[in-house]
C-alpha cells in the first residue's frame, strides 16, 4: 500500500538531506501527529539571525521524511523571518505534490520549523513566537491533555 508519490518525494525519502543532530542547537522543535503517531524533530543553529544549520530526525512515514528533508533545504541560509514564511503548501509544491492523505505530513514539517524557531526565540529573547501554537503537538506526558 504505497500512495502515489512523486519522484521528488521518493528521491528525498531515499536520500534525505540534513538528517541528524546539531551540537548545542540554538532551537529545538518537536512535533507529532497523534493520529498517525509520527514524530518530527528539528534542530537549528542561528548566527546573526540566519539559520546557519538545520538538522532533523523524523520517525514517520515516507512523506514525513521527504517533507522534513526538503523543508531543511528550504530554510537553510535563510533569515528567521524568511524561514517563518515557509508554509506546508510551499513544501508540498517543492515536492511536486503529495497525495491528499499525506498533506498532514507536510503540516508536521512546517510546525517543526516554527517550533524550533519558537524555542530559539524563547531562549534568546525570553518570548516565543507571537500568536502561534502548533497544529501538531507531541504528548510528552502519559496522562495527556485535558480538552
Ligand atoms: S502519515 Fe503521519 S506524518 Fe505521514
Amino acid at each position: 500500500m504505497s500512495p502515489n508519490y512523486s519522484e521528488k518525494v521518493m528521491e528525498h525519502f531515499k536520500n534525505p538531506r540534513n538528517v541528524g543532530e546539531i551540537d548545542n542547537p540554538d532551537g529545538v522543535g518537536k512535533v507529532g501527529n497523534p493520529q498517525c503517531g509520527d514524530i518530527m524533530e528539528m534542530q537549528i543553529k542561528v548566527k546573526d539571525n540566519v539559520i546557519a544549520d538545520v538538522k532533523f530526525r523524523t520517525f514517520g512515514c515516507a512523506a514525513a521524511i521527504a517533507t522534513s528533508s526538503i523543508a531543511t533545504e528550504m530554510i537553510k541560509g535563510k533569515t528567521i523571518e524568511e524561514a517563518l514564511k515557509l508554509t506546508n503548501k510551499a513544501v508540498v509544491e517543492a515536492l511536486e505534490g503529495l497525495p491528499p492523505v499525506k498533506i498532514h505530513c507536510s503540516v508536521l514539517a512546517e510546525d517543526a520549523i516554527k517550533a524550533a524557531i519558537d524555542d530559539y526565540l524563547r531562549k534568546s529573547t525570553g518570548t516565543g513566537l507571537q500568536g502561534w501554537t502548533p497544529r501538531s503537538d507531541v504528548e510528552e506526558e502519559e496522562h495527556g491533555h485535558q480538552h
